[in-house]
């Protein structure tokens, strides 16, 4: 009995070690970082298992707002507020937080995104991607489903995007309380209008305190 004991222990202790070595040296080659990119292979085999997550009924859903340029620019502005963060106003995902995750967000004006039904698009949007970046936009509200339909409107627009609208775009990405500051010091100044220098010294020392 207390053979078959010391046996399992030191069964135990073994699979311990190869473990806890296995950890060491994987943690000492590449570790956990996410500047490292996903293998052909990886990006492959998450992409398949997430096509295979769904179900037809899902995949096969048409999308019910129309294909006008009223819906393509509704999905453009919210783009541009909510996702352009990630993706990049162009799609391309070529942004500080997009291009440094693990997976990165990928280029959306490409193939492998194009080649995703509408009802594939609409899933991914409303409840993200697990174990990604990319998080879940759905609330359940009828108005939300709406908003997420013209964003893959949007996203089939993405490939033919024109230098106008990247232009537009612009205008409604957000802009950190310094950069609206700034701007509204900018107007006023082109309008002739008052900058008050004093005021903006207590306005920065205010903020300071917080
Ligand atoms: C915080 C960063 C972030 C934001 C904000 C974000 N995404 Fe993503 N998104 C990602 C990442 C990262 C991926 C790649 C995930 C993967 O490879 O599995 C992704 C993937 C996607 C995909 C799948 C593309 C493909 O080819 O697999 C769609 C569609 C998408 N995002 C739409 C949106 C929309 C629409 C918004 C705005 C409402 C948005 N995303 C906002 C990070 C983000």
């Amino acid at each position: 009995m207390t053979c078959v004991r010391i046996l399992l222990w030191f069964a135990v202790a073994f699979i311990a070690a190869i473990a806890g070595g296995l950890i060491y040296i994987k943690t000492q080659t590449n570790g956990f970082s996410a500047r490292a990119k996903p293998t052909a292979f990886e990006t492959m085999a998450a992409r398949t298992a997430r096509g295979l997550a769904l179900s037809a009924s899902v995949r096969e859903r048409q999308n019910p707002v129309p294909d006008s340029g009223q819906t393509v620019g509704e999905g453009r502005e919210h783009w541009a507020d909510h996702c352009a963060l990630c993706h990049a106003n162009d799609g391309s995902g070529n942004t500080e937080m997009g291009r440094q995750m693990y997976p990165p967000a990928p280029d959306m004006r490409g193939q492998d995104t194009q080649r995703l039904t509408d009802g594939e698009l609409f899933y991914i949007i409303e409840n993200g991607i697990r174990l990604t970046g990319m998080p879940a936009w759905g609330s359940g509200s009828e108005r939300d489903r709406q908003d997420t339909w013209k964003l893959v409107r949007f996203i089939r627009h993405l490939p033919s995007l024109t230098a106008l609208e990247l232009e537009q775009m612009k205008d409604f990405n957000p802009r950190s309380p310094q950069e609206i500051r700034e701007e509204m010091e900018e107007q006023e100044f082109l309008n002739g209008g008052p900058v008050h220098p004093h005021e903006q010294r207590h306005e920065q020392r205010h903020e300071q305190r917080h």
